[in-house]
Formats: C-alpha cells, structure tokens, sequence
C-alpha cells in the first residue's frame, strides 16, 4: 500500500450464488464491514451475476459499497443478443465493471483490441473500470510475464487519454493463481505491480501511473491477505471464492485498510 492511493477491493462473485443467497451475501457482507471497521475507510465493490445485479444494488441500499457488472459489451446497444451494455449496468444502479478478466479473455477468446474498445465504452458511459491483465503459467515459465502483461496494457488503453482512463483500476490476476490455491508470493505481485506501474508512466506519465491504483488478484483469502497488501505497490485485491463468504471478505478488506494505514493513509 501506498498512503497517497486509497485501497480498493472488489469481491467477483463470478457465476454463483442466486437470487436469495445473492441478497444475503450482501446483507452479511454490510453488516461483517460495519463490524470490521472497514466500512467506507476502503473503496469496497461486489461484482454479482447479471440476473442479481439489481436486487442486490436495492440490498445494498445507500451502503458505500460499489455495485459492478462482471462485463459489458463492446458495443452501445443493438443487435447483440445476449449482451448488456455499459448504459443498461449505470441504469440499474452499477459504478464499477470488470473488463478482460481472464475467464474471458482465454475462455471465450476475448483479445486487446475488443477488450479496449469495452474499456473505451464503459467509461464514456461514467462507469469505473477493473481492467484485468495476466500471464498464464507457461508465459511464466518462458520468462515472459512482464511482456504478456505490458502487452495487454498497451492494446487495452490504447487511445484513451490520461482524463479518461484515470477511472481504470488495474488488478493483476497471474492465470495460474485463479481459484488455484496457489497465490503470487507478495514479492511476486511487488514485481509485477511495479513493472505494471513503469508501463503506465510510459503510456502516459509518471503522475498517472503513481496515482492508478494496481490491485491483485488470485487466491487471495483472510490468511494471506495481509502480507501481499503491505507490499508497496499492491493497492487491494480483486477477490473470488473469498468475497462468497461475508466474513472472508471483511477480513480481506479489513487488512486491506491496516496495510493502508500503516503506510500513512486514512
Ligand atoms: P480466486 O480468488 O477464486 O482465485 O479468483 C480470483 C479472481 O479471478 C478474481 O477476479
């Protein structure tokens, strides 16, 4: 953590939950903040399934925490079967999106430049954005992680101007750490989190890149938490199968708030 970056943590609920268990989730999950301390001191998001999107935004009622799309589409509106738009996910109440998250991008092949024009789109539409970027274990392996991820950094800003993508939060999420057990060490993350940090200072400058928070995500739960957000440039945490458990999650972001104020923010 860095003090002058306030921490953000994002719970992705992916495909599960439903209707009922999806409004508890969320009112355990306000309630478990509130007892934490944690409530409103971090930037705190839950990303549900569409279907939930909208009883879960009434759930939270006027709680701090961000309501956000797991996606959107690359497009305005239209012809797009099956699709919803940045428009429709402010409509019914949603500040933030996930976009490229790598589910998406090696399982249904989504690639930078169609990830871009989403980011483009979801922030015309006011919407913060959560642009996740990864190696695979092979690219690792290969001794490629750095250039995947500048890459996929490169594609996915693209054009945008400094004024408009500084609503981007950047998570790290190494495809081999996803719903594996196996966490980036935090030295790991540090590493990556800061060659992330270099990348932005030459896409844009150093006053943008310093001031994007870089989040990670893979394996995150209340154990390990701690030590990979006490790492300088690790600024929260977009979680998975820990944000489905209301308890996990506080704890998450309670530790997400310690670290920060151990730097010197509040
Ligand atoms: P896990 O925390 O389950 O590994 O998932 C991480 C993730 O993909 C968050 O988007």
């Amino acid at each position: 953590m860095h003090a002058s970056r306030r921490p953000f943590v994002g719970g992705n609920w992916k495909m599960n939950t439903d209707l009922a268990s999806g409004a508890e989730l969320a009112d355990a999950l306000m309630a478990a903040l509130v007892a934490a301390g944690s409530e409103g001191v971090i930037d705190a998001a839950v990303y549900p399934p569409f279907p939930y999107l909208f009883t879960v935004g009434r759930t939270l009622g006027h709680s701090p925490i961000l309501l956000g799309g797991q996606d959107c589409a690359a497009e305005a509106s239209g012809a797009f079967t099956g699709q919803v738009s940045a428009d429709m996910l402010c409509d019914i109440g949603c500040r933030s999106v996930i976009i490229g998250h790598s589910e998406r991008r090696h399982g249904l092949q989504e690639g930078d430049e169609f990830l871009h024009q989403k980011l483009a789109i979801a922030l015309e539409s006011g919407l913060q954005a959560v642009l996740c970027v990864g190696e695979t274990l092979a690219q690792r392996d290969d001794g490629l992680a750095e250039a995947v991820v500048a890459k996929q950094l490169r594609g996915c800003f693209g054009t945008l101007t400094a004024e408009t993508a500084d609503r981007v939060v950047v998570a790290y999420e190494p495809v081999w750490a996803i719903g594996t057990g196996r966490t980036a060490t935090p030295q790991d993350a540090q590493a990556m989190h800061a060659s992330i940090r270099g990348v932005l200072a030459d896409l844009y400058d150093s006053r943008f890149a310093a001031q994007t928070r870089i989040i990670y995500g893979g394996s995150v739960n209340a154990k390990n938490a701690r030590a990979i957000f006490a790492e300088p440039d690790v600024d929260g945490g977009l979680i998975g199968g820990a944000s489905l458990k209301a308890e996990d999650f506080a704890s998450i972001c309670r530790a997400a708030a310690e670290a920060w104020s151990a730097a010197g923010g509040h």
